[in-house]
């Protein structure tokens, strides 16, 4: 017998029906609560209780601390898979066969080249602009350059404006951070694996050849891998959002890179590692910072630290912290501010103000230690966040335009003036 909650509202009774995912996850559907009760709705700032969708994407479980795409975990994922499997796996909800993956990276290679102009573009803004602003622009301006990617009204379309975006978003990434260096703009080899490739684009030297250095291409490609996809968070919302008026795909992306950029969501892996850095500069003093960080009238927070969905250790963090590591044997580079992230994550484990409110290290307590090691800069941290989720944007985007979402559009509960009368301006 299907589920049902029962509603008292000043005494009257409404049925409203249990939805369970196959996870066993209980909603209430509450899609006909307003016109069944002449006007009611749900009050939820930051949507803490509500489910915006169904999926089949992405499965997380805070309490437990689980995450899996596509039923696959991200432990099994991260350890055995490449990032372009998982793009493939993300979006089209099966692992690729050889034949498949082949076939999607030449379509991506086909369509990994950017109009020339978006050079002009590019050239307009400050070196010093942050590259997620200059990343978020240049995406939406993609749009101007291949207006047919705009409608997408069947599969075929659909699958195109993919490819299209996967193939230039590296690129447009790569040449963000060229231009900031003062580097020329290059384009990549059609020989090379994608993450191989958005390498070669980063860090070819304009009078060197480029080597593949196996240690940084597997930590990339495992770090991207963890960023793929965390279900209806703030810029995977956004892009849902966004596509929901079918404003296309390239734009809905480009919103998606403007709500990962905040601190608290994306932008948090560059906050952590300017947190570490001032720890450091003010003498290594974690037991100071943990005393900020749970002062109330300091507006201080421990970056990294803290997830909207996980009570327990996030995964994607345990897999980063004994990657970094590992990358920084590997690597040969010793970095100091790794034993402050250390001494912090274990005084904030015993810490009751953490342990009460459930606060553990999130993904980007050590990503950011990772990137440095690779050689990439802080402010293309968050770039680098954007790379990875991408699939994850693309993926959930697709699902709301097959699934034939309606637009989205919240309600409000009004608390303004009540009607009054125009005073005149030399009234008032
Ligand atoms: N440092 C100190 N106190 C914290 C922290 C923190 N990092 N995070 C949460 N709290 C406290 C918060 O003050 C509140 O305390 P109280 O109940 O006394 O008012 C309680 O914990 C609950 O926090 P909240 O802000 O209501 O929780 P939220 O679900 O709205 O916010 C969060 C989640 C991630 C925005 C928040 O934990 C935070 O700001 N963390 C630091 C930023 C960060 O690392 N963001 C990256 C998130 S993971 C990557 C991603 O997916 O984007």
């Amino acid at each position: 017998m299907a589920k049902m909650a029962t509603l008292d509202i000043e005494g009257k009774k409404y049925e409203l029906p249990i939805v369970e995912g196959t996870e066993n996850e209980l909603g209430i559907n509450i899609k006909t609560l307003r016109s069944d009760t002449n006007g009611v709705v749900t009050l939820d700032p930051g949507y803490k209780n509500t489910g915006a969708c169904e999926s089949a994407i992405t499965f997380l479980n805070g309490e437990k601390g689980v995450l899996r795409y596509r039923g696959y975990s991200i432990e099994e994922l991260a350890e055995k898979a490449h990032f372009l499997e998982v793009c493939y796996l993300l979006i089209f909800g099966e692992l690729p066969t050889e034949n498949q993956l082949n076939k999607f990276h030449n379509d991506i290679k086909a369509q990994s080249h950017v109009d020339e102009d978006v050079k002009r573009i590019l050239d307009g803004f400050p070196k010093a602009a942050h590259p997620m602003g200059v990343l978020s622009s240049l995406t939406s301006a993609l749009v101007a350059f291949n207006p047919s990617s705009v409608n997408v009204d069947s599969e075929e379309d659909m699958y195109k404006a993919i490819v299209k975006i996967l193939g230039k978003f590296p690129v447009l990434t790569a040449w963000t951070y060229r231009k900031r260096m003062g580097l020329p703009l290059d384009y990549g080899g059609d020989s090379l694996g994608y993450v191989d490739n958005f390498l070669k684009m980063m860090f070819k030297k304009p009078n060197g050849e480029y080597a593949t250095n196996d240690i940084v291409l597997e930590a990339l490609d495992k770090l991207l891998i963890l960023h793929a996809d965390h279900e209806q968070n703030c810029s995977t919302s956004t892009v849902r959002i966004v596509g929901s008026s079918h404003a296309g795909l390239f734009v809905s992306i480009s919103a998606g890179i403007a709500a990962l950029w905040g601190p608290l969501h994306g932008g948090a892996n560059q906050a952590v590692i300017e947190m570490l850095e001032a720890i450091k500069a003010d003498g290594g003093d974690t037991k100071k910072f943990m005393a900020k960080a749970k002062d109330k009238n300091d507006p201080f927070r421990l970056m990294g630290f803290g997830h909207r969905v996980y009570k327990n250790f996030d995964p994607r963090a345990k897999i980063i912290k004994k990657a970094a590591d590992s990358v920084l044997e590997d690597l040969g580079i010793e970095d100091d501010i790794l034993d402050i992230a250390k001494a912090l994550e274990k005084e904030a484990l015993e810490d009751p103000y953490f342990v009460d409110r459930k606060l553990y290290p999130n993904v980007d307590f050590y990503s950011g230690i990772i990137y440095r090691a690779l050689g990439i800069p802080v402010e293309m941290f968050t770039p680098m966040f954007a790379l990875g989720r991408l699939p994850g944007w693309i993926a959930q985007w697709r699902e709301m335009r097959l699934n034939k979402e309606p637009i989205g559009r919240p309600r409000q509960i009004y608390v303004g003036e009540t009607l009054r009368e125009f005073t005149p301006i030399n009234e008032r």
